[in-house]
């Protein structure tokens, strides 16, 4: 059964020059639309109960919290990160829509907020993006990011999980993450982990990011828009970026990423990637990679292509790794040929140019 909401529509929208403004060059993360989704939550996720009410459309604009809000305090916070693509038709799609579902209800669970029907995840994604359709871009590499978020709203300063949730979806016309594909240099955090064992790295918190930021900072100190992090407790084992998976290709047709241990995201990209490569009759291995094989790969010549991968960024090729002792891949690395290969094959399938073979598309 669908969700039903309510729509409170903005009486002072964007105007349409404000707008195709905006289209015209969107960047990330800057400019929001005229709505967003809001659905309350009551209960008790320990014993299991509750109900999600009030699902509505309302103008976008700011939450009133109570200083005691749960959120602000022990960061109960969870969010996913998907698009809507605007096919040449003018149909409106996304990408994989019920796995950021699925993954929201997996970061829920650790972080003791409480279970979404996966179908209420696509309905509100599907109301706001029919409410703000005009927002949707149209131009190469362009998308409208949707970003889903769930916090726990109880004003109450003891520590138990919030009997009040807010689950709302913003969105934001979005052009290329880092403004081109020409490769990126990432910065190695040495000193700082953004995941240990047991913690919280395979959900999408806003914790999680939070401890990644200060990595960020020295990256961007050396140049670097990325930090690549480590597990600490297997010496030199490769993670994941800040805000994205990584891959290593080989000469062999052998493409190569690390395993999830449960201190990585589970991203939907690099299911995706994977899929992709397989598809193109690559040999995929999930597993321990480390700075090792790294470094004897790019010596050997053996190790040809790096890039990254997440919603947010599509896939980016990696061009050198940086670090307080060593640099690692050179500074005329170009984008490899496979990297391009497959990000052409992944935004085909989103924008509606290729064929859809594994179903990934939800019309909104
Ligand atoms: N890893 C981290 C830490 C991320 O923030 C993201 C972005 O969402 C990813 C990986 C890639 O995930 P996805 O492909 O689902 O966007
Ligand atoms: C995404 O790719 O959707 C992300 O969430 C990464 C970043 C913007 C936090």
């Amino acid at each position: 059964m669908s969700t039903e909401f309510t729509r409170q529509i903005n009486p002072q929208p964007a105007t349409d020059e404000v707008r195709a403004a905006v289209l015209e060059n969107p960047g990330f993360g800057q400019h929001f639309t005229d709505h967003m989704v809001c659905i309350d939550w009551q209960g008790d996720v320990q014993k299991g109960t509750g109900s999600w009410d009030n699902a509505r459309i309302q103008p976008y604009g700011p939450l009133s919290l109570d200083p005691s809000t749960s959120v602000l305090h022990y960061g109960q916070e969870i969010f996913e990160g998907l698009k809507a693509y605007r096919h040449q038709d003018g149909s409106v799609w996304s990408f994989r829509p019920e796995a950021n579902a699925a993954r929201l209800n997996r970061s829920a669970q650790r972080l003791a907020l409480p279970a979404l029907p996966e179908e209420t995840f696509v309905d509100a994604v599907r109301e706001l993006v029919r409410v703000d359709e005009a927002w949707v871009p149209s131009g190469e590499g362009e998308s409208l990011y949707l970003r889903p978020f769930m916090i726990g709203t109880e004003p109450f300063l003891g520590v138990r999980p919030s009997k009040q949730a807010l689950f709302s979806v913003i969105a934001s016309p979005a052009g290329n993450y880092f403004g081109t594909v020409e490769p990126v240099d990432i910065w190695l955090s040495d000193t700082w982990a953004r995941a240990g064992k047991g913690g919280t790295g395979a959900a999408k918190c806003g914790g999680n990011y939070a401890a990644s930021l200060i990595a960020q900072l020295e990256g961007d100190a050396h140049g670097c828009s990325q930090v690549l992090f480590l597990d600490p407790e297997r010496e030199g084992a490769v993670e994941e970026l800040g805000g994205m998976n990584v891959f290593f290709v080989f000469d062999d047709n052998r493409l190569v990423t690390p395993e999830l241990t449960g201190t990585i995201l589970e991203g939907i990209t690099r299911d995706s990637v994977l899929k992709l490569a397989r598809d193109r009759g690559m040999q995929v291995e999930e597993r321990a990679f480390t700075l090792d094989e790294w470094r004897e790969g790019k010596r050997s010549g053996r190790l040809t292509e790096v890039f990254a991968c997440g919603t947010a960024a599509v896939i980016a090729p990696v061009r050198r790794l940086l670090s307080h002792d060593e640099v690692i891949g050179s500074e005329d690395e170009r984008p490899g040929e496979v990297t391009m290969a497959i990000r052409r094959q992944l935004l085909d399938v989103q924008t509606g140019r290729a064929e859809d073979t594994h179903g990934w598309l939800t019309r909104l």
